[in-house]
């Protein structure tokens, strides 16, 4: 285990098993349709990477760049788009795959910006959920794990753009970011 976790949260194993079962409830919610999925980075990244090779569907893939910048982690941050919103979901049906929904900022302002698009449909994968942080009114529709008030780290998930390289999700020593 890295220095930096206090504990691992969800192991490999426990997250490949996760997201089999996601994309297993996808491909069926999905089927007859051609979703586009829309890969927000760079969180989501590796949530993306599995999940899509478990959807047997058609589908196609585009991503964003958005970034929060927190100086701490416990705190959200400004919303910057790194990146002009190019991508056309007009009458696509899309599924959005975000790494966690905490605080909702993020998301609601995604979906709203899609939802202008008039997609055919609009659908919202994350792999965490906080819902004790949430300040906005969003919910997903697939949910990997519901999880308490802690900040994580791992399967793509960042402090300070390190760790997402981890494989399991684990809870980052507060000592790290609260210096
Ligand atoms: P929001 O507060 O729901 O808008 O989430 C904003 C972003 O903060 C998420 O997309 C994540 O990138 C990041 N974030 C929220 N909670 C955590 C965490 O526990 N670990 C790492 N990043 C997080």
């Amino acid at each position: 285990m890295h220095k930096d976790v206090d504990y691992i949260m969800f192991t490999k194993e426990q997250l490949q098993a996760r997201v089999h079962a996601l994309g297993a409830a996808i491909e069926t919610d999905f089927a007859g349709k051609c979703p586009v999925i829309l890969c927000i980075m760079k969180g989501s990244l590796v949530f993306t990477a599995d999940l899509m090779r478990e959807i047997n569907l058609p589908c196609t893939l585009e991503s964003i760049s958005l970034s929060s910048y927190r100086s701490m982690a416990t705190r959200p941050g400004e919303l910057t788009m790194t990146q002009p919103f190019e991508v056309d979901v007009t009458d696509r049906d899309v599924l959005v795959v975000e790494d966690i929904l905490d605080t909702g900022k993020t998301l609601s302002f995604v979906m709203n910006l899609l939802g202008k698009q008039a997609p055919a449909s609009l659908k919202l994968a994350v792999l965490l959920d906080k819902p004790s942080r949430r300040i906005t009114d969003i919910s997903a529709d697939y949910v990997g794990f519901t999880i308490p008030d802690a900040f994580v780290v791992g399967y793509g998930l960042d402090f300070d753009q390190k760790y997402r390289n981890l494989p399991y999700i684990g809870v980052l020593k507060p000592s790290v970011y609260s210096v």
